[in-house]
């Protein structure tokens, strides 16, 4: 179990670092993330290097026994590079330039940033790559974090040369985009621009390629460095830390190139659900790369500096998240950062040591759990999951434009389904639509917009072989051109549902909605053809719940009816339909559930698929997550909570019927699942 921070030396007066190393020992540090924004200091100039104060603070923390981390450096160009090289500065949709000044003030595509980086990253890797103090690469920061698109005139020729690839002529990309629409046929490439601001809606296909070229192009970055590591003959795991479900990269293609999966992880302690989207962020990240551990790389020991409030973690939380992680499949619990900064723009985030010192509460916490992590055997990172959700960077990038029925946040819809299954105690693993499905009880894939025909396969062969797929509305909507199928709306998978969709009953979105909040609507305005339809009940196996978003029209051909609608314009039109094909069996609800509906829906489904709970009638605010044969409990909340589990205490070795969880008690107890 890897336990440590960034570390960022360059900072401190060098008197400081034999302090800190004692202190990393105290606090049972291992693993330290080094030079991540050190680029200035290791290059004052073009082709001049000063490496003595890195050879000095890596000799002293290998002498300490502390392994390193060692980081590209390339995240923050100095600024002689942005002088000498303006160019490489991005530009927002406007076209206006970005100044440098901050970190990331780079155009991911600008071949001058790349030739400096990869100078940069060959001298580093010639010179580091065989000491014994680096046992990782960790390349660049946080691809994308403040930059999410560039639209300069780098980017511009770089998309011009990934569209040409992909499609090879331009009537390819005629035909794809649909340009005979609004006039915007292209005689060639060269006339196309990344989607700059424009007097009214932008093509949906080009800016869904756009998404995909910026992902492409960013990964583009990370595997040149990656190779330049190796060339120099590193032979250490590389990798770059990943942001949970961050919308401008497909991790699922990432995760690919990268050989260890890291992650930074910031819940909000003012929300106490936060929680649930951390164990979100966890779970995917150990679904990225099924079968391995992966890093939380970082988070914080109290409060950040970047949000408008920056509340502490409460005593206990700080370790109740680090053994969320690993429950959930990290073996290491990793800190931004080491020491608190005393200037700059992050001095007020938290630090394991803090700018109070080590007479404080985060330094105590911090110690504690260095020495109680220093305890946890190996645990082998699977999961267990019967359950699966479709989580699809592709869906979520093509409902990011706009022009819809109605607007969706994709990935919060994604977080309320995770939650719903979340807080009924199963483990889930996330998925995309053509991931390995063999062995899951129940394939959940809500508003899945846009399907591939191999993703439709995919699903369909699923559940012939005898899983339960539950769908739910505005699926299969459009294929990967986001263009719609000949034959209507569900095409891909009309067999496999037994029905079709005719409208898509678009209801006034619900007020909490994020940006897409429904000021005016009232809620049951059908019968008096008031302001406009905002929810529509559904009757179904699962009780009355209250559908949101959509109240789709659907016809069914061959599906057995299950639930209806009861209110607004479809009363009494079916909702909830069910398929058997092959051995399994294909739901499909036409609405979106709010909350309290879709923890109704989930526990039926779950009940359907013979998905049994880890511990039946534990409290939402318990947490349990599954590491073979290893539950860890969390208790979330402020209630004292009783958990009656049967198993050995691996911390402890003690036998136990009953745990007893306080505000943030969290155990770990060896017991075979249900
Ligand atoms: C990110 C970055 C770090 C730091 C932290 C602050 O995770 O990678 O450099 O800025 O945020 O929370």
């Amino acid at each position: 179990m890897y336990y440590g921070a960034d570390y960022n030396p360059e900072q401190w007066p060098e008197e400081t670092w034999p302090d800190d190393v004692r202190r990393m020992q105290e606090a049972g540090v291992n693993l330290v993330s080094l030079a991540i924004f050190s680029w200035a200091k290791i290059q004052p100039a073009e082709g001049e290097f000063e490496w003595g104060w890195l050879d000095r603070i890596l000799g002293l923390l290998h002498d300490g026994g502390i392994q390193v981390n060692l980081a590209t450096a390339t995240a923050s160009p100095p600024p002689w590079a942005t002088q000498k090289y303006p160019e490489m500065l991005p530009a927002d949709q406007n076209g206006a330039v970005y100044g440098p000044g901050s970190r990331q003030h780079y155009a991911p595509t600008s071949p001058a940033y790349r030739r400096l980086a990869a100078d940069l990253v060959a001298a580093l890797a010639a010179r580091y790559a065989t000491h014994p103090a680096v046992v990782m690469w960790h390349v660049n920061n946080e691809y994308g974090c403040h930059l999410n698109y560039d639209y300069s005139d780098n980017a511009r020729d770089a998309f011009q040369h990934w569209l040409r690839r992909k499609y090879g002529t331009i009537e390819g990309l005629n035909a794809a985009w649909g340009t005979a629409f609004w006039s915007q046929i292209y005689t060639s490439f060269d006339q196309i621009l990344p989607p700059r601001k424009a007097p009214y809606s932008t093509n949906p296909g080009g800016a869904l390629d756009y998404k995909r070229f910026t992902s492409d192009a960013l990964l583009e970055l990370y595997v040149m460095e990656r190779d330049t590591i190796r060339a120099a003959g590193a032979t250490q795991p590389i990798t770059t830390n990943f942001m949970g479900a961050f919308p401008p990269l497909d991790y699922w293609k990432w995760a690919q190139e990268v050989d260890v999966i890291a992650d930074d992880c910031y819940p909000d302690p003012n929300d106490p659900e936060s929680f649930r989207t951390a164990a979100f962020a966890r779970d995917l990240m150990r679904s990225l790369k099924p079968g391995t551990p992966w890093l939380l790389m970082e988070q914080s020991t109290g409060a950040l500096n970047w949000r408008p409030t920056n509340a502490p973690k409460a005593p206990g939380q700080m370790a109740a998240l680090s053994a969320q992680a690993v429950g959930h499949g990290a073996d290491a619990v990793m800190f931004f950062q080491w020491r608190q900064s005393r200037r700059g723009s992050e001095k007020f985030h938290s630090a394991m040591l803090p700018q109070s010192g080590t007479g404080t509460r985060i330094w105590r916490e911090v110690t504690h759990l260095g020495s109680t992590l220093a305890e946890i055997p190996t645990l082998a990172p699977d999961s267990g999951a019967r359950v699966a959700l479709v989580f699809d960077w592709e869906s979520w990038w093509a409902l990011s434009h706009t022009d819809y029925p109605v607007p969706l946040d994709y990935s919060r819809l994604i977080q309320r389904w995770y939650a719903a299954l979340h807080s009924q105690h199963v483990s889930i693993d996330i998925v995309k639509p053509t991931s390995d499905l063999t062995g899951y009880k129940l394939v959940v894939a809500p508003q899945l917009y846009l399907l591939t025909n191999e993703g439709a396969e995919n699903l369909s062969t699923y559940t012939t072989d005898g899983g339960h797929l539950f769908v739910s509305a505005f699926t299969d909507v459009v294929d990967e051109d986001d263009a719609f199928r000949d034959g209507g709306y569900l095409v891909g998978l009309r067999d496999l549902l037994g029905i079709s969709i005719d409208e898509f009953g678009a209801l006034v979105p619900p007020s909490d909605a994020g940006d897409f909040s429904s000021a005016g609507a009232t809620s049951s305005a059908v019968g008096g053809h008031g302001p406009g339809q905002a929810h529509s009940t559904v009757q179904g196996p699962f009780g009355e719940v209250r559908g949101e978003y959509f109240a789709e029209e659907l016809r069914p051909h061959g599906a057995e009816v299950i639930g209806s609608f009861t209110d607004g314009r479809l009363a009494g039109h079916p909702a909830l339909t069910r398929n058997s094909h092959g051995t399994g069996v294909a739901t499909y609800l036409a609405t979106i559930p709010d909350d309290t509906g879709m923890v109704a829906a989930m526990a039926w489904a779950l009940r359907e698929a013979g998905v049994l709970p880890e511990v039946h009638g534990l409290s939402p605010w318990i947490e349990t997550a599954r590491r073979a044969d290893v539950l860890t409990l969390i208790n979330h909340g402020t209630e004292k909570q009783t958990v009656s589990v049967r198993g050995t205490d691996i911390l402890t070795g003690e036998e136990v019927s009953q745990v007893k969880l306080g505000a943030f008690d969290w155990r770990m107890i060896r017991t075979e699942p249900a």
